[in-house]
């Protein structure tokens, strides 16, 4: 082991000792003790979303209350399958089965606009995410982005973003991709790396190297992108605590705005389980132990503040605060609606969220779209304690619960709503608020996903063994 690794790894022993986690677990709000987890990404999550069309999605749309917008739109497209990934891709797909989808694509986003009554959807920030939107080929590229363009007002956004691949933005026909991508107004690249160990690489089937990964920052910076943000996981299977350490100073001395950090996930949370739980069944040992996931998400915190990475939004780290992503602090924070386009993309529109089709072969997704259809089949319409616990528990998880946009939101002061709720957290060091604002402390924002999962209805909780340490809602 270096000596600053060590030194790393010491000082990140010390600190941990500081967060109390034995008398955390004995509190019940760590399922399993912190072996297991669900990450907070929505609210309600997608589990409760029951069959649903586009007929609910757009009943009476006019009358119903508007809000700022954001776009997703998913390219479910990658040059491989890796081993933890559950999201809907189809791997070394032939350049006509790109074409095909790009058609399907470009009369969805038309569906929603019409059933919107819209000549083109006002978009504050755009994330174009996958798959991998860089499998596309050049031509292709400029043909999505012009779609984009045709059917999004894209002149208040304040930030186009989009996900890649290393491998995708090499040689000329990553430069030429890029380009195109440049020219249509893309200003951020968020690069998927996951790992700087080419060993790590290759047990998580990626088809890209560490140099690889390192040659594709570069090519991003020399089209003329310069705000390029990397993923990194942690908690994988051969991961030492070391080789951690190491990822995160490789991160730090790249030009790299910053970097977002995931806990390895096993269990699917859509429509598709990855290959990585198989590998759990099989090897439960190759997999970092709790005691070691816990320290390295301590080092993934307390390394990136140090080297000059803010977390400016949780587990998301970055040098200068506006260069996070604009769709997820806009969905999480300020609560916009999306325009979900594309297979299991997933939509908010007034009042209602809705999810398209998880459909992995794309035949279904087609389907829709021929019929006339946006590929909406799941829901749900938010009733009114869904939006008391929304306008908190996303803020809460992400950043900070304003109490003037709470009132703003939801017409009611946020300590009537919780008021009660919160003196236990505050007893134990996870919550504190002042008069403007309630947020996680340094306790509560290691433990982000399980605190605001408190803040769950009971009834959409997704752990039986979770502990709740907060008692119904007051009627407001
Ligand atoms: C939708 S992927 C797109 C990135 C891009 N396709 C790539 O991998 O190069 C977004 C990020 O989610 C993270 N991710 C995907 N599956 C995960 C899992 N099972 N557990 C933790 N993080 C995961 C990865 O870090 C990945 O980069
Ligand atoms: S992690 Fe990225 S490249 Fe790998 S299968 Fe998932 S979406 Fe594709």
């Amino acid at each position: 082991m270096t000596d600053t690794a060590k030194m790393w790894i010491e000082r990140a022993r010390a600190g941990i000792e500081q967060l109390g986690i034995p008398e955390l677990q004995k509190t019940g709000i760590l399922p399993e003790a912190g072996k297991k987890f669900f990450p907070v990404i929505g609210y309600p999550p997608l589990t409760m979303f029951r069959d649903m069309d586009q007929d609910t999605l757009f009943k009476d749309f006019e009358r119903r209350p508007v809000s700022p917008t954001i776009a997703y739109i998913h390219i479910p497209f990658c040059p491989s399958r890796c081993t933890f990934c559950h999201w809907i891709t189809k791997t070394k797909s032939p350049e006509e089965a790109v074409d095909e989808y790009l058609h399907y694509l470009d009369q969805e986003m038309a569906i929603y606009k019409r059933n919107m009554g819209m000549d083109a959807i006002p978009a504050r920030s755009v994330l174009v995410g996958g798959g991998t939107p860089t499998y596309l080929n050049a031509a292709q590229m400029e043909r999505f982005m012009k779609s984009i363009h045709n059917h999004f007002d894209l002149t208040t956004c304040t930030q186009f973003s989009v996900e890649a691949e290393p491998g995708t933005l090499l040689g000329e026909d990553g430069a030429a991709k890029l380009k195109v991508m440049k020219e249509h107004g893309v200003d951020r690249i968020s690069m998927g790396v996951q790992s700087f160990d080419d060993d790590v690489l290759r047990y998580m089937g990626r088809v890209h190297t560490r140099a690889e990964a390192i040659a594709a920052v570069d090519a991003i910076h020399d089209a003329g992108i310069h705000n390029v943000m990397i993923d990194l996981i942690y908690a994988y299977p051969n991961q030492t605590v070391e080789s951690w350490v190491e990822n995160l100073l490789t991160a730090a001395s790249l030009n790299v705005a910053g970097w977002q950090l995931y806990r390895l996930r096993v269990k699917q949370h859509g429509d598709r389980q990855g290959r990585i739980l198989k590998v759990m069944n099989r090897e439960p040992d190759r997999f970092p132990s709790v005691e070691e996931t816990l320290l390295m998400k301590y080092l993934g915190i307390t390394m990136s503040e140090e080297l000059g990475y803010g977390e400016h939004q949780t587990r998301i780290f970055a040098k200068n605060k506006d260069e996070i992503s604009h769709y997820l602090r806009d969905w999480c924070c300020a609560l916009t609606d999306v325009v979900g386009v594309g297979v299991s993309s997933w939509s908010n529109l007034r009042g209602v969220f809705s999810l398209n089709v998880g459909d992995h072969d794309l035949q279904k997704y087609y389907d829709y779209i021929r019929q006339g259809k946006v590929s909406v089949n799941r829901g749900k319409i938010r009733d009114r304690d869904d939006e008391l616990r929304r306008s908190f528990i996303l803020p809460l998880k992400n950043m900070t619960v304003s109490k003037k946009f709470y009132k703003a939101r939801t017409g009611v002061d946020v300590n009537d709503v919780f008021g009660e709720q919160l003196v236990w957290f505050k007893e134990h060091d996870l919550i504190a608020e002042n008069q403007d604002s309630i947020w996680l402390t340094k306790r509560g924002r290691f433990f982000a996903d399980e605190v605001s999962t408190q803040f769950f209805n009971p009834d959409y909780l997704p752990f039986p063994e979770v502990l709740l340490h907060t008692a119904p809602l007051a009627a407001v």
